[in-house]
């Protein structure tokens, strides 16, 4: 077996475990990325058999994906407030704060994940670090003066104590990726992420910056797939 196959296998496992989790009449967060959709897959499985549940998706792509395989998709302003979202991750951090939107859809993904009640995260074994940050921090910018608010990013990072600071807009210049929103994505390679609430703050506070990857106590669990099974990773309750 390749490591992609046993990638795959995990985060397939990992999905398959959170519908454990899924009960009848929930409203329900669906997330982004390859996990995610693992998710949508298996869920469907369980709508066709008659589970009756309200979905809201973080993405374009996984509204179309839930509507293709028979889940109903609402607007999360008719439903307003979620029991439960499940989403992956790019990495997975002390305390399961998370770096997310490695398929750029962070925005979305934020907004349905502080609607709900809970967050589960999925995810493959590799997601699980000591120190967030080796995965590149995506930042939503917006398009207007763009290259201006990279730089503010960049002495942001510099500043919160990370141990480098190299910006990319994904796609590159005159091909620049457009989120579900119409913004740009910057990722932003950190290395390591000491204090992440602290670069949150210093992020949240420049001009032109929609948001971004980090995920600062949304997460109260994580599902992660290992070589002997499914990890259950639950921070004590609060
Ligand atoms: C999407 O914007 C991301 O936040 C995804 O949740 C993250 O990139 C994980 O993706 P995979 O499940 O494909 O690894």
């Amino acid at each position: 077996m390749t490591n992609l196959h046993i990638v795959e296998d995990q985060k397939r496992a990992a999905a398959e475990a959170a519908l454990e989790y899924i009960k009848p009449g929930m409203k329900l967060g669906l997330g982004t990325g390859s996990t995610a959709e693992h998710f949508v897959r298996a869920l469907s499985i369980r709508v066709q058999a008659g589970l009756k549940i309200v979905a809201v998706a973080t993405s374009e792509r996984t509204a179309e994906l839930a509507r293709e395989l028979g889940i109903e998709v609402a607007e999360l302003g008719a439903v307003r407030h979620l029991d439960l979202t499940i989403d992956g991750a790019d990495e997975i951090g002390p305390g399961l704060n998370l770096i997310k939107g490695g398929g750029g859809a962070l925005l979305r993904e934020k907004i349905v994940a502080s609607a709900s009640d809970r967050m589960i995260v999925i995810a493959d074994g590799a997601k699980v670090v000591e120190t967030l940050g080796r995965f590149p921090l995506p930042v939503e910018i917006v398009p207007f003066a763009y290259s201006i608010t990279m730089e503010r990013i960049a002495e942001a990072v510099a500043r919160s104590g990370c141990a480098q600071n190299l910006m990319h807009l994904r796609g590159g210049e005159g091909h620049a990726f457009k989120t579900d929103g119409g913004n740009y994505i910057a990722d932003c390679s950190a290395q390591t992420i000491p204090d992440p609430e602290r670069l949150a703050r210093a992020l949240e506070g420049i001009p032109g910056v929609v948001d971004h990857g980090l995920f600062i106590s949304l997460a109260s669990l994580a599902l992660v797939g290992t070589q002997s099974g499914v990890k259950v990773i639950e921070l004590a309750r609060r």
